[in-house]
């Protein structure tokens, strides 16, 4: 995937994957369209090349478009992170949602944690990661511990989404910190309002005592610009009672459980779109 060079706009493109834990089969989704050509008095049809629907937030340039293109390094999310990494070094990390690892492999790289394991819904992305991931170990031989922490993360494709709450029962609390970052919109559009919900208790009961989940919730009004993705998507929309503005409650209330909340802090986005806050809930 990393090497199509469809233009980046997030808002109207999409792809799809089906592989491994829990993902759906459904084979990659593409708009065919036909371009009505007239350069005689016929009229004729010629087909364009398909694009890409990007249903999941799937995005294979997603990096590229939110940092204008400079290095991964310049992601404004990457300070905060570095700024919590007393409680990462050491520690057990997942990031659900992981797109193409480099976000994963950076704050791997900076706050060393024990374990870390990136997964995502689309199995190209995840592809993606585990070449970047050789590449960054190429380049950081001299550096043994980091080379050490970037060898062990593992990038694996998954649906974290469950749809049948008797599943969380097989959960067992392993990591210590749990990253979903600009990814609730998308198990919200494609799954509903319960997917999101086990989401959040699939995330507690994974997470130890004391252990923190980072979330970054995109608003609802980013959700209206993608209603009409896909027709299962507009669905899907319809039916959205959970607003973003009311996990942070859920999340603290009893159906959770989470002990106290706090906001990262973090430079502004030079693009309004991209400036969300990030909280952390502590179990
Ligand atoms: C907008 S990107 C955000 C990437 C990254 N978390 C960040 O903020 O830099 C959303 C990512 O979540 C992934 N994703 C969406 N739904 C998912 C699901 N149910 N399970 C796992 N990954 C999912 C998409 O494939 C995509 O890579």
């Amino acid at each position: 995937m990393e090497n199509q060079s469809a233009t980046i706009k997030p808002e109207h493109q999409e792809t799809d994957e089906s592989s491994r834990e829990n993902v759906p089969n459904n084979a990659a989704q593409t708009v065919s369209k036909k371009r009505r050509h007239s350069d005689n008095d016929c009229p004729a049809e010629e087909a364009v090349k398909p694009k890409k629907i990007f249903k999941y937030g799937n995005y294979n340039r997603y990096y590229g478009y939110r940092n204008k293109n400079e290095s991964p390094m310049a992601d404004v999310r990457l300070q905060a992170f570095i700024s919590l990494k007393d409680k990462i070094t050491g520690k057990q990390m997942l990031d659900i949602g992981c797109n193409n690892g480099s976000l994963t492999l950076l704050i791997a790289k900076h706050c060393h944690p024990t374990r870390t394991v990136g997964i995502d819904i689309d199995g190209d992305l995840i592809g993606s990661a585990r070449r970047h991931q050789s590449n960054m170990l190429k380049s950081c031989t001299d550096d043994e511990d980091t080379f050490k922490v970037l060898k062990r993360v593992e990038f694996r494709t998954a649906n974290y989404a469950y749809q049948d709450e008797s599943l969380l029962a097989s959960e067992k609390p392993q990591f210590d910190v749990i990253l979903c970052l600009s990814v609730t919109k998308w198990i919200h559009l494609n799954f509903g309002d319960a997917a999101v919900k086990l989401t959040f208790k699939r995330a507690y009961r994974q997470l130890n005592e004391g252990g923190i989940f980072i979330l970054e919730a995109q608003p609802w009004s980013s959700y209206k610009k993608k209603k009409k993705l896909t027709d299962a998507i507009f669905e899907q929309f319809k039916q959205i009672a959970f607003r973003p503005d009311e996990f942070n409650r859920y999340l603290l209330g009893d159906e959770i459980g989470f002990r106290e909340m706090f906001e990262l802090k973090i430079a502004d986005h030079a693009v309004k779109g991209f400036r969300r806050p990030i909280y952390a809930f502590r179990k």
